[in-house]
């Protein structure tokens, strides 16, 4: 009876000595680990949010192996919307309309085709020119612009999706000219149109890097194959304007007109001429081939291979949006609770081991007892 009370003190003392541990034992996690998690978890919630932004995420680790993956062998035919089928600005025709903004639009549409291909196909959205007319205040306007600051602006700002045409429901930012000059050109507004119902931030997609080719043929051609089309620039002759099919080469008479932007999108030969195929931003009505045609490769004919810009998409989203102070707090806490009831069953387990330890030592002592009563 008395062994028995010595021995319900013993379990007694062994339990507050657990608790006192469990209470004592430092945190599992860490204060770095936990706010490593509410991150993660933060920009995976924010992810959830749009889910084709989050499945492009997963599948990001394939997407940048295969377009750095340098293709040894230049065919002799290629044409982007063959390999990259899905991809549909690829296969639509910019038109700028009466605002000569070509700069705008061929590097909207070479930035939308490199993020669809970029991102095998999950990033399949219209980039917006407008916001480059609008929004990039040293780029240029109707009539002029510099394509190289175009892409600077998709790197430090991002671009919004936008489709083409005034009153569009396509994207965050359609085109707001239709027929007629703009009066001015629209000012700059952080906010998608009414119809649209991503945020404005959410709808931001952004460049990596960018870069110029400089009269390279096959540089260009291995670039086009790997990463996706590219933004080109071409001077203006007036026999342009006739263009109907064939490889194009400006006659020597001809007058020059103007400057304008294109998009590279492949190449091949035809009656032993070998040719780029490029695309306008003046709509499907001009030429013989829906708004594509074929210019001779290889002698910087009208200028097409002076002036090569191109760039790659960013895979995450903007870092500065990946946090928000609103939901850290109660991410924080809960995390911080897991980390607690960690801590509570760690102690409970030290008490199981220690309770099967102290019944096994008082078997042992009854056992012991039993045998020495007889004597
Ligand atoms: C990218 O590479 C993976 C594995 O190497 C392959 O399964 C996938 O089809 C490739 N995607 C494209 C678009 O080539
Ligand atoms: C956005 O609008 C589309 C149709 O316009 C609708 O199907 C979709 O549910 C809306 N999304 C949200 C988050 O309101
Ligand atoms: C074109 O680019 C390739 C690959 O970057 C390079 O090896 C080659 O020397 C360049 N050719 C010229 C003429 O600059």
């Amino acid at each position: 009876m008395c062994r028995f009370k010595d021995n319900s003190v013993l379990f007694y003392l062994l339990l507050f000595s657990c608790l006192v541990t469990s209470y004592t034992t430092p945190p599992i996690l860490s204060e770095k680990d936990i706010i490593k998690l509410v991150i993660e978890k933060q920009s995976a919630r924010e992810l959830q949010l749009s889910s084709r932004k989050r499945k492009y995420e997963l599948s990001k680790q394939e997407s940048i192996s295969n377009f750095t993956v340098q293709p040894e062998v230049i065919p002799e035919f290629f044409d982007a919307r063959n390999k990259w089928p899905k991809c549909k600005s690829l296969h639509k025709v910019r038109n700028h309309k009466m605002c000569g903004a070509g700069w705008a639009f061929a590097a909207a549409a070479t930035m939308s085709d490199r993020l669809c291909i970029q991102s095998d196909g999950q990033l399949n959205v219209e980039l917006s020119p407008q916001e480059l007319i609008s929004c990039c205040a040293d780029c240029g306007g109707c009539g002029t612009g510099n394509s190289l600051k175009a892409w600077q602006f998709w790197v430090d700002k991002g671009l919004v999706t936008g489709g083409d045409y005034d009153g569009s429901v396509e994207g965050c930012k359609p085109y707001l000219e239709s027929t007629a000059h703009y009066r001015e050109i629209p000012v700059c507004n952080e906010g998608c149109a009414d119809n649209y119902n991503t945020s404005y931030q959410e709808d931001k997609y952004f460049g990596k890097d960018f870069y110029t080719i400089k009269k390279n043929v096959s540089q260009t051609q291995i670039d086009i194959m790997t990463n996706g089309p590219v933004q080109a620039g071409l001077e203006v002759y007036e026999d342009f304007f006739k263009y109907k099919r064939g490889v194009y080469r400006h006659n020597a008479a001809s007058k020059h007109v103007g400057y304008t932007h294109v998009k590279l999108l492949g190449w091949g030969v035809q009656r032993n001429v070998p040719y780029w195929l490029a695309v306008t931003t003046w709509g499907s009505e001009f030429g013989g081939l829906s708004g594509f045609f074929k210019i001779l490769r290889g002698k910087n004919e009208a200028g097409i291979e002076a002036n090569v810009v191109a760039g790659q998409a960013q895979i995450v989203r903007s870092p500065s949006s990946t946090t928000s102070a609103t939901s850290f707090p109660v991410c924080f806490y809960s995390i911080r609770s897991i980390s607690i009831m960690m801590r509570v069953s760690w102690g409970a387990f030290i008490v199981t081991i220690g309770s099967i330890f102290f019944s096994l030592f008082s078997m042992t002592k009854k056992r012991v007892n039993f045998y020495q009563r007889p004597s």
